[in-house]
């Protein structure tokens, strides 16, 4: 078999033909950056959910649970989150047609320079001197701004309840960590996951499945105490391999590094357990949809890369034969950021709190922020500044105090004459701290993407899909070879079964059955079921295998193990012979 070069225009036809993707409100003409996924693509996102699900929450189902919140929030929650400020890509409009681009995108393809994360009058400096002009009627560019990429609603028929629809689930979770915490007998580490859509207002989607305005995300933070930052599974994945092109190698324009996890924690790479072991899980879960280990990797972002909540970052790319490497999953290092925002923005104490063993006499400085003069100070803010100093650990802004004469909160300086410091001796009955998060977050559209381009396979003037046998859509097919002499019947008893298992099966009777393989093949079925005259004399099928065409014969009383046991335990397509 052999893989073929640029395939997107392939998977695209295909996509449509066979009903795996296509492009949404086509009868209107279709709007870029929504797909609607046909019958085929709905199972196979399915299946790879559920992959996703025994991987991260099964496995782990003592500390990882799953929830569900709503898609509209109101505005408090992405103020406090820091969305409404932060969630912004790089705009410029065109002064002549008025046709919006992606500034940092055009940038990129005009001038062949990286300016992700650069302010925008540096990128609009970059368009004159590189002379850069709308690429659709040659007009003069204009400046670059900030455009958010937030959907905005409103809630109810009042104007000013302003909502968004969430672009990741995260903020559920850290909105709703208090609860899962009480109702998880207040215990960490727990991770709170979700599987929801999303949508992010792009401003120029080109890339089809892998740029979209509206997705279902993956995800999960998972909440530790920052003290406790040890994983106990990471042993199990100590010698598992990893590649990871980091920040330092990406500066000097190398390439990607594999390491073990043992290694990436060693070196410093990756700065802590947990996150190593979710990022060598996503290795073995990419995997598992048929991505071999060398065409998929990590990407250390850059501090100006990274997004405003994260202080640690890792893209998980695939390669891909159009755009190079996509980003599949992100694994971010949150620390406190959201909690603290929320707990800032709520009035909510959002910490944990871990007992001693024994009440313990200690010595703690206490922050007691100068209510009145904050307020003349920073106004409206004042009440916010107020809450930030109050969750800061008394020692650590002493320490800022003495080194900087201020401390800054919610990117704000405050003055050491606004603050006053009380040391005292207290009985503590334990620990109340803000847990630090780990997040890593999955997006299910592009793992189908990726998914199909590297089960694309060409054998003879065919197009076989080799979609993992146990995420394939459909699972297996049955042909009666001719359509008369009681095999139809024959196959169709056994198509009913099948149905029963429950797997996905299709029936076929129209077409010889050599046209009827070749459907199959092309949809990725990973064994067929033929019905012939031999199956009337002994009661034996013949069972034919996607990849290699092989086939052997099973009798119809174990037909329905035989492949059960292919599909989902792996067995060996020879093996099945002897069943
Ligand atoms: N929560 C991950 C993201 O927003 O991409």
């Amino acid at each position: 078999m052999s893989k073929v070069g640029d395939i997107y225009e392939k998977l695209v036809d295909l996509g449509k033909r066979r009903g795996f993707f296509w492009p949404s409100y086509e009868i209107y003409g279709g709007v870029a950056g929504f797909i609607d996924l046909g019958p085929l693509g709905a199972i196979l996102k399915r299946k790879i959910m559920e992959k996703w699900r025994k991987f991260f929450i099964l496995r782990h189902q003592d500390i990882i649970v799953e929830i569900e919140t709503p898609v509209i929030n109101p505005s408090i929650v992405f103020e406090a989150s820091g969305h409404v400020e932060h969630f912004t890509d790089p705009i410029v409009e065109c002064t002549v047609c008025g046709r919006m681009f992606r500034a940092d995108h055009l940038i990129e393809e005009k001038a062949k320079v990286k300016v992700e994360g650069l302010p925008p009058a540096e990128m609009s400096k970059i368009i004159v001197e590189n002379d850069i002009k709308c690429p659709i009627c040659s007009g003069k560019l204009g400046d670059v701004k900030l455009f958010n990429l937030l959907f905005k609603t409103t809630i109810g028929p009042y104007r000013g309840n302003v909502g968004y629809i969430r672009p990741e689930a995260a903020q559920g979770m850290f909105v709703s960590f208090k609860r899962v915490y009480e109702t998880m007998r207040s215990k960490l580490p727990l991770g709170i996951a979700q599987i929801g859509r999303v949508a992010r207002n792009e401003i120029s989607p080109r890339q089809g499945m892998i740029r979209l305005r509206e997705f279902t995300i993956m995800e999960f933070e998972f909440f530790f105490n920052p003290e406790k930052p040890g994983c106990p599974y990471v042993s199990e994945v100590a010698d598992k391999k990893i590649r990871i092109l980091t920040g330092e190698e990406k500066i000097k324009g190398g390439k990607p590094i594999e390491f073990t996890i043992q290694e990436a924690l060693q070196e410093g790479v990756i700065v802590n357990e947990w996150l190593a072991y979710f990022m060598s899980l996503a290795t073995e879960l990419v995997s598992e949809l048929g991505i071999p280990l060398e065409k998929q990797y990590f990407d250390e972002k850059l501090p100006h890369e990274r997004a405003h909540y994260a202080t640690q970052t890792f893209d998980q790319m695939v390669e891909v034969s159009r755009w190079g490497a996509v980003e599949v999953s992100g694994h971010a290092y949150r620390g406190t950021y959201d909690l603290h925002r929320h707990a800032v923005y709520s009035g909510q104490d959002l910490r944990a709190f871990e007992p001693y063993p024994n009440p313990k006499k200690v010595k703690v400085v206490e922050v007691v922020p100068d209510r009145e003069r904050i307020k003349e100070v920073f106004g409206d803010k004042a009440e916010y500044i107020i809450r930030a100093i109050m969750l800061q650990k008394g020692e650590e802004v002493l320490k800022e105090l003495r080194e900087k004469g201020f401390i800054e909160v919610l990117e704000t300086k405050v003055d050491k004459d606004l603050i006053k410091i009380v040391e005292l001796e207290k009985t503590v009955s334990g620990n109340r701290f803000i847990p630090h998060v780990v997040e890593p977050s999955f997006g299910a559209e592009r793992l189908v993407y990726v998914t199909l381009e590297h089960s694309y396979s060409v054998k003879g003037d065919r197009v076989v899909m080799r979609i993992p046998r146990d995420i394939a859509p459909i699972s297996v097919a049955v042909f009666p070879l001719v359509s008369r002499d009681g095999i139809p019947e024959k196959a169709r008893e056994i198509y009913e079964s099948l149905k029963k298992v429950p797997l996905y099966v299709i029936y076929d009777e129209s077409g010889s059955i050599g046209r009827r393989y070749a459907r199959a093949d092309e949809i990725g079925v990973p064994i067929a079921i033929t019905v012939d005259y031999q199956t009337l004399k002994d009661n034996t099928v013949t069972l034919r295998n996607r990849d290699t065409w092989e086939q052997v014969r099973v009798h119809v009383d174990k037909v329905t193990k035989a492949v059960v046991d292919y599909i989902e335990k792996r067995v060996e397509f020879n093996e099945l012979a002897s069943y």
